[in-house]
């Protein structure tokens, strides 16, 4: 949560920082700001609200935009209100340090109240300028250099942080620091500039060379001399490993679509690909997997697998639980990693942990991991972003290999997730002997046509906008799922009240009538997964209910469908597959929909209200 850049080097940072704000705004944005230094006064401009509204501040100014040396800031709020004081970047009480900073120190009040009976005063609710502060205070007591004077205060800092700071007093030089928020160092030609970033996006078009700082490491850059990393605790140098970035500029842009999400709804078949290439040889009836391959005995001998994630990727690992359990039969058991990570659960060595996250960074699930791992479980992670956290701190693991996902909703992540998923569910059931050489071929030819059935299903769209339209006053919603899909029924709501603001609940289908079902009158539409492999007259009876309870009832059917067709308002088709495959079909239309009501609502779709892309707070 909240973004950071940074430019120090021979080129205007102004335009830099900006764009780079613009590209980190999924990570918050509830106020922006920026800081230029032009040789002379340091130019600090913040606000309230979006990137775009920091803009039109400076835009009113260009003296504010001045200067080879920058640091930006694009918020979501933890300590105080969103509010142009609370607003980064931060002064200090001198008015020569200056700092971003993403995360929560979570000893600030002491701090605080430390700093006050020293004669300093707050302007901000926030612990950024508790931080600040710290740091000059630290500086003017040891009588240090920045560098050394940040390091200081962080060791008295309890909490997690990404920072970048500036010293008016050393203007060629920006100094920055990692505990538990990502942050990156884009090297130019030469040493001759540097940017900063939560992640490379903002700096994608100038360098391809990347540093990422690890967890309590500090980075002191200085033009022409370049980085040194040492480590926060002990002092001692780190050596610095380069890495090329692979990520292009068409990825990361919205490549002639409205949203985000919508871009990344349509990019799923090729992100499914991109999954499963490599990983699946129908022909030898073989699932390569490395990250399983070189610790298959783990997996083989554990009692039981623990899924922890959150939010949508929790949605996925309880499709994997459905997935593994009935493919290779080893019990699994799923958990939310703020939940997981708090009850001091049973966890020992013959448990495989599978930790989901597609921004990798997410603090709970990172927070489970390294509980598990402290229990002596083996840890596997599935992630999207590639050097992320999680990727780091798990034992061995898979990458989604979806592309970046910019909407704050997440569409192809869900859907890859569930490839790698199923990937892993046969893999386990062809090493135990749980399922057939031509059974896997079946279920890898199976996989290979669904990018190419949700294609075709992307072209419901239309239908979708019109059932949008329909529906888009609707006060509260049901969706309704069975077995494979009840995942799904989650995940639809999910999407549904993150991007609309409309109040959606997703059930098993059955459980219905032991509490929802109350809720059902005229005016509740309930959206129903009914395909016809997945407990199909179940539903329909399901569906009869809703119909005589007078519900608006649409639903999601397998191609060919007549018996729901004469009982539902409307329905989708989808088309047929595998029943544990359904979830990559089904899951489509929901998008589709809560997209189109956003959008006929007016909503933000892409940047959705209190939420941020990657949740790298508790
Ligand atoms: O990056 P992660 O997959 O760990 O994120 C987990 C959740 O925060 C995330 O899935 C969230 O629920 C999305 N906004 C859902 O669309």
């Amino acid at each position: 949560m909240c973004g950071i850049t940074g430019y120090i080097g021979y080129r205007e940072a102004y335009p830099i920082i900006i764009n780079g704000l613009k590209r980190l705004e999924y990570r918050g944005y509830d106020s922006a700001g920026v800081m230029l230094y032009d040789g002379k006064e340091i130019q600090l401009s913040k606000t309230k609200g979006k990137v775009s509204d920091l803009e039109e501040i400076t835009n009113k100014e260009p003296e504010r935009k001045k200067g080879n040396i920058g640091i930006g800031h694009t918020r979501w709020a933890t300590h105080g209100v969103p509010n142009n004081v609370n607003s980064h970047p931060h002064i200090s009480k001198s008015g020569n340090l200056v700092i971003v900073h993403n995360g929560i120190i979570e000893n600030y009040d002491t701090l605080r109240k430390e700093l006050i009976s020293r004669g300093y005063t707050f302007k901000s609710d926030t612990d950024s300028e508790v931080l600040i502060n710290l740091i000059e205070e630290v500086k003017t007591q040891e009588n240090c250099k920045l560098g050394q004077a940040v390091q200081l205060a962080l060791n008295n800092v309890i909490g997690a942080y990404s920072i970048t700071v500036f010293d008016k007093t050393k203007p060629n030089e920006l100094v920055v620091a990692r505990l538990g928020s990502p942050i990156a160092i884009g090297v130019g030609e030469n040493n001759k500039e540097f940017f900063i970033a939560s992640d490379a996006s903002p700096f994608i078009e100038y360098t391809k060379d990347a540093i990422y700082l690890e967890d309590e490491e500090l980075a002191i850059i200085k033009i022409d001399k370049g980085i040194k990393v040492r480590k926060i605790k002990d002092d001692s140098m780190v050596d610095t490993h380069i890495q090329k970035l692979k990520l292009s500029l068409d990825q990361i842009e919205k490549g002639g679509y409205d949203h985000f999400m919508l871009k990344e709804i349509h990019e799923q078949p090729k992100a499914i690909i991109d999954t499963y290439r490599g990983r699946m040889l129908p022909n030898e009836g073989i699932i390569r997997m490395s990250g399983i391959d070189n610790h298959i005995n783990k997996f083989l001998n554990a009692e039981r697998i623990i899924i922890v994630a959150c939010g949508t990727s929790w949605h996925a690992g309880l499709v994997g639980e459905y997935l593994i359990e009935d493919k290779a039969r080893i019990p699994v058991e799923v958990e939310y990693a703020s939940e997981f990570r708090y009850r001091n659960p049973i966890i020992t060595s013959k448990d495989v942990v599978i930790a989901i996250s597609q921004s990798g960074e997410t603090a709970d699930t990172l927070a489970a991991i390294k509980l598990a791992k402290s229990k002596g479980a083996f840890v596997f992670g599935i992630c999207n972003v590639v050097g992320s956290s999680i990727a780091r701190e798990t034992h061995a693991g898979a990458y989604t290999h979806a592309g970046p996902e910019i909407g704050v909703a997440s569409t192809k992540a869900f859907t890859t997730q569930i490839t790698v998923l199923a990937l892993i569910s046969l893999k386990l059931a062809s090493k135990k002997g749980e399922i057939s050489k031509s059974e896997l071929r079946t279920f890898m030819q199976e996989m290979q046509l669904i990018p190419k059935k949700i294609e075709s299903l992307l072209k419901v769209d239309n239908k979708v906008k019109e059932i949008a339209a329909v529906y888009k006053e609707a006060t509260n919603c049901l969706y309704l799922g069975r077995g494979f899909n009840f995942p799904v029924a989650l995940e639809g709501a999910l999407k549904l009240k993150e991007i609309s603001y409309i109040h959606a609940e997703g059930y098993p289908a059955a459980e219905m009538k032991h509490g929802p079902i109350a809720l059902i009158d005229e005016n509740m539409p309930i959206f129903v997964i009914a395909t016809r492999k997945g407990h199909y007259e179940k539903v329909v009876s399901n569906i009869q209910e809703i119909k005589s309870r007078s519900g608006k009832i649409i639903a999601i059917v397998t191609e060919g469908d007549t018996q729901v067709k004469e009982i539902a308002d409307h329905v989708i088709e989808i088309p047929e597959t595998v029943e544990a495959l359904t979830p990559l079909l089904t899951t489509i239309p929901f998008q589709l929909l809560s997209y189109h009501i956003a959008v006929m609502l007016d909503k933000n779709v892409d940047q959705p209200r209190n939420l941020a892309k990657s949740v790298t707070v508790e």
